[in-house]
This record gives structure tokens, sequence and C-alpha cells, in this order.
């Protein structure tokens, strides 16, 4: 029969290793020190809207090295079970190689230049709501322009690439996936929101819903940007990036030039 001290040590490391199986959010509102350590490995958590990822796949989608991922849970093992010995668990990984790649594969790539032009869209919000808060007339415009934008460029051309067939060469019920499909859908109900009030000339509307869709979706770029599309390109096979390319060149025809049009509208909203 196991003593006491022994039998405390295998509760903690069972309770350890079942930590890492338990939503990401969940922990962080028990343990908010967690939420800075996560922080620190550039995993983060704290400003996702959703909050359906488990421990595991966050670390394994983060691509952290083994050295890192063992010094992160220890770290979270220090704030569970402060001043105790507690076995670090191990996680076994999907999808191998670390998160240190540069290179975007050139569907990726093409992705992650549609979200500059995005940017630059969202970047113009605060001083659209400004100019609308001020009853100048070119905020209404603006807003109405930054709208044809979100709808036809951010949500029908990129957002489609991304859910119609790039999120579809994956397991779409991975949670990461799932909340980006997820902020996807929220981001349309502030644009409806967003039109609507414009209808009613709703001021207060207008700013509420502009402005929390250009936060969700600054955060949601971040999100792929650094994480989903690093984790998609390190699984996708090379056959499998041919077949994204071909598809991607597919929806540039289809869409003809009005992608163009309204990047050329995003840029001019910057300096860079
Ligand atoms: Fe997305
Ligand atoms: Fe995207």
């Amino acid at each position: 029969m196991l003593n006491r001290i022994a039998f405390i040590v295998k509760v903690r490391n069972y309770l350890m290793e079942k930590i890492i199986e338990r939503y990401i959010k969940e922990i962080i509102t028990e343990y908010p020190g967690i939420a800075a350590i996560l922080d620190e490995y550039k995993i983060g958590c704290t400003g996702c809207s959703v909050g359906t990822c488990k421990l595991r796949d966050i670390i394994e989608i983060h691509g952290l090295s083994e050295a890192d991922e063992r010094a992160l849970f220890s770290k979270i093992a220090a704030i569970i079970f402060p001043g105790q010995t507690v076995a670090i668990p191990k996680l076994p990984r999907k999808i191998a190689g670390q998160a240190n790649q540069k290179k975007f594969s050139p569907p990726i790539k093409m992705l992650v230049d549609e979200h500059t032009n995005i940017k630059y869209v969202l970047g113009a919000i605060p001083g659209t709501v400004q100019l609308i808060k001020e009853n100048r007339p070119e905020g209404l415009a603006l807003a109405k322009k930054a709208i044809e934008f979100i709808r036809n460029y951010a949500d029908k051309f990129h957002h489609a690439k991304e859910e119609e067939i790039l999120f579809k060469l994956f397991d779409e019920t991975t949670d990461i996936i799932a909340t980006m499909n997820k902020e996807h859908e929220i981001g349309r109900s502030h644009v409806r929101a967003a039109a609507g009030a414009i209808d009613k000339m709703d001021l207060a509307g207008i700013e509420e819903h502009l402005t929390a869709y250009a936060a969700l979706l600054a955060e949601h770029i971040r999100k792929e940007d650094e994480v989903l599309y690093p984790w998609m390109d390190r699984a996708l096979t090379d056959s499998q990036v041919g077949i994204l390319y071909g598809k991607f060149a597919e929806v540039e025809r289809a869409f003809g030039d009005e992608p163009e049009r309204l990047a050329a509208f995003a840029r001019t909203l910057t300096d860079e």
C-alpha cells in the first residue's frame, strides 16, 4: 500500500496530467497568474473572444520546442502546486516541428498579404468613428466604404478561401479552427449591425459595432499570422500546397478585378 506522501504525490501528478486536457479559459479563471506565463511564451489566450481551446492543443499549435514546453509546464506547475514536487507531463504531438519557420508557402503567403490590406482598413476605423462623432459627412462615407471592403474583400474573398478551402484540409473540429470560424461569424454579425446602424443613423451603434469588429479582427489576424498559419504550413504536404495554390488561383479568377480595386482602396488609408 502506498504511504500517505507517495499517495499525495501520485494525486498531484494525476492532477497535473489532467490539467493539460482542461480549457485554457477555465484554467486562467482559476489561476490568473497563468495568463502572464502564457503571454511570456507569446501564447495570447487572454484576448481570445471564444476560449474553447484546451491547454494541450494550444501548446501543440504554438509549436513550442520540447525545452520550452517543459519550462512552460514547470512554471504552470509552480503556480498550481507552489513549493511542491510534481511530474511534468510531455505532450504527444500530432504534428511535428517547431514554430520557428519564417517563410510561408506561396498560398499561405497570399492570405498573409491579404491580411495586410485588411489591417489598413481596420487601422482607419478609429479615425472614421471620430469623424462620425464630429458629424462630418466624410466619416459616414468612409464607414460605408469600409463596410463594402469588409464584406467583399475580408469576408467573401479572403474568408471564403479560409473557410471553403484551407480549413477544409484540416479537422475543423480542432479547437483553434472552430474558434477561427466562430470569430468570422461574430465579425459578420458586427458588420450587419454596423450597416443597420448606418441606415438608421444610429451613431452610437455605428461606433460600437465598427470598433468591436476592428478589435476582433485585428486579434484574429494576429492569431492566424502568428499561430494558425505557421502550424498549418508545418502540417501541409507539398502536394496539398500545390492543391491549395490551384484552388486559390481559381478564386482569384472568379473574383476578377474586384479584389484589386478594393485592395487599392485599403492602400489609400495607409502611409506605408
Ligand atoms: Fe480568418
Ligand atoms: Fe484570415
